[in-house]
């Protein structure tokens, strides 16, 4: 089989859905490099600031490295913003979204919600509220989201930081994303795939 007969989901065979799995298994593995690429094209998204937003979050991320964050740190940061192209509107949630099955429940919550975290340092200026990240003050993870945008994104704005290049956390996102921490399929499958 090199493609289904059916031309509605609700007649598909056990076979060609098993079929459809194994060519999904395949392009699932091939998730580290899409998202590489995904990051590379940050190099020309948002205009304006001292830094394009790769170079921003590859500063996070070597931050990080050098505080000896964990893995699933420095990939969220490498990753926070990766939703800026096709989400302007909720970056945080689009990146939260990639990185829900590899990191913590935590560190979803902190990606998802960093973009209300972020408004602490700029929104007075802008006619909105600095302290909007307030209505998340009874989280057990609102000092960690505080400390998260104070360390490694507010402050990632500085061209003259020697950020490691993009090839550094190669390795380090094939080996992180090659595999879903939630593989239990109980979980995974509360997603969904088609
Ligand atoms: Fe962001
Ligand atoms: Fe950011």
């Amino acid at each position: 089989m090199d493609k289904v007969n059916f031309t509605s989901m609700e007649n598909g065979t056990a076979e060609e859905y098993s079929f459809l799995d194994t060519l999904e298994d395949q392009y699932k593995a091939d998730l580290p490099k899409r998202l590489i690429s995904a990051l590379r094209d940050l190099n020309s998204s948002l205009s304006g600031y001292q830094v394009s937003r790769l170079e921003h979050s590859l500063q996070g991320a070597t931050r990080a490295y050098h505080a000896k964050e964990d893995l699933e740190i420095i990939m969220a940061i490498l990753f926070h913003d990766i939703g800026d192209e096709l989400a302007p509107y909720s970056h945080s949630e689009m990146a939260a979204s990639v990185l829900r099955p590899f990191v913590s429940e935590k560190v979803y919550w902190i990606i998802k919600h960093h973009g209300v975290f972020q408004m602490y340092y700029y929104a007075h200026y802008t006619g909105g509220h600095k302290d909007a990240r307030e209505v998340f003050a009874d989280s057990p993870w609102y000092e960690d989201a505080i400390q998260f945008c104070h360390k490694y994104d507010q402050n990632c704005f500085d061209p003259e930081y020697e950020s490691k290049p993009l090839d550094f956390f190669v390795p380090m996102v094939n080996k992180f994303f090659a595999r879903p921490r939630m593989d239990d399929s109980e979980e995974l499958a509360r997603y969904g795939n088609r």
